[in-house]
């Protein structure tokens, strides 16, 4: 089986992943620093594996270190290929992603984000590991007025950590050379991932105050804090925002299809969007969450914020058909298991 590099591995999206690669018999080492997670997250995904008699011992490898420090990025893939069991493909998740922080201290994201990509980049390269997949987001769009948004909309980024993963994307369009394709690059750009593993171990654990609408309706439903819905004058059927929004899950399957085509097929760089197709609203979120939880929401309305947009919707079909992958969880469901791990987990891995 082949062994892939999971950057960020003990995070929300990489602590999922890591759960379905183990269950499909991939052998991983992950790499985190623990900046934004904690290392029980993969104590709970054994216990996941254990309840379905999957035994990976031997094929959960953890090393903790920073993508900042090349010579630890490098010492990983030389002990791997020393054990003789060189690392085949990596899936890079690493990375700092609070929007509004990286206004404050762009430096900090172009640090960590684009001095840590590059160091395992020019590592894979050093190590003849050409195959990634890269943890891209929605936000390279901007302000996109698309009905839908494909691929081949406008890329137009609007803060600091949208820059810090279109310049990653840049550098991954320039190393793959367009007449000898060494590569094998799969660009993922998620929409809005919510929700948790069903069975209430996993989950999103941010150790600072959360800035996406979820994890704040949930402490909204917990707390009992009035959430803040950012304007009611959109141009939208209630007035609010509307987004896409991915069970985690879901996008964790996305992961596993896309390495799994990379492997299968020729070198190639493709950028794919990572969502259901489906818009819904801040007000249709918290109902939802409301009604199947049976639980209420405090909210309060005020103004719009700068740099928000209207709706961000993906057009998914090009994911669906390259990969063979279609989302398959509703709504309800993404709000279902995001409580059930809040109500198992209050103080999340602590
Ligand atoms: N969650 C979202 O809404 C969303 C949307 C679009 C894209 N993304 C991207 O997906 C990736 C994963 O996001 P997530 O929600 O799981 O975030 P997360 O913070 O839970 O996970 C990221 C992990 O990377 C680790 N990390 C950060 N910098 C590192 C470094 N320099 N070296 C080693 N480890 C480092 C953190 O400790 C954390 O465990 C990120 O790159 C993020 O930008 C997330």
């Amino acid at each position: 089986m082949k062994r892939i590099l999971i950057t960020g591995g003990t995070g929300f999206i990489g602590s999922h992943t890591v759960s379905c690669l183990l269950e499909k018999g991939f052998d991983l080492c992950i790499v985190d620093s623990l900046i934004n997670s904690s290392k029980k997250s993969l104590e709970r995904v054994k216990e996941i594996l254990k309840k379905k008699n999957i035994d990976i011992n031997e094929k959960i490898n953890f090393f903790k270190g920073d993508l900042r420090d090349k010579s630890f990025i490098d010492s990983l893939f030389k002990s791997s290929a020393k054990e003789g069991k060189p690392i085949d493909g990596v899936i890079h998740f690493a990375g700092l992603k609070a929007v509004a922080e990286s206004v404050v201290d762009p430096i900090k994201y172009w640090d960590n984000n684009v001095i840590g990509s590059f160091n395992l980049i020019k590592s894979m390269n050093e190590n003849n590991c050409k195959t990634i997949v890269f943890s891209s987001s929605a936000t390279v769009y901007g302000n996109n007025s698309d009905q839908l948004i494909s691929e081949s909309s406008n890329i137009n980024t609007i803060n600091p950590y949208g820059s810090t993963k279109l310049v990653v994307e840049n550098l991954l369009n320039d190393i793959q050379d367009k007449n000898s394709r060494k590569w094998k690059i799969a660009i993922l750009r998620y929409f809005n991932p919510i929700g948790a593993h069903h069975s209430g171990l996993i989950g999103e654990n941010p150790l600072e105050k959360p800035n996406n609408v979820f994890p704040l309706i949930i402490n909204a439903a917990y707390e009992k804090d009035r959430l803040k819905v950012f304007g009611n004058d959109w141009p939208t059927h209630d007035g609010t925002c509307i987004r896409d929004y991915i069970h985690v899950m879901d996008l964790a399957e996305a992961h596993i299809t896309a390495i799994d085509y990379l492997f299968k097929n020729n070198n190639q760089l493709i950028n794919l969007n990572i969502g259901t197709g489906k818009g819904y609203s801040v007000l249709d979120l918290i109902k939802t969450f409301e009604k199947v939880n049976n639980v209420e929401v405090p909210f309060i309305f005020s103004n719009r914020r700068d740099g928000d947009s209207c709706k961000l919707v993906a057009n998914n079909l090009k994911a669906k058909q390259i990969l063979n992958w279609n989302p398959l969880r509703s709504l309800e469901d993404m709000c279902r298991d995001g409580w059930r791990w809040k109500q198992m987990n209050p103080k999340g891995y602590f």
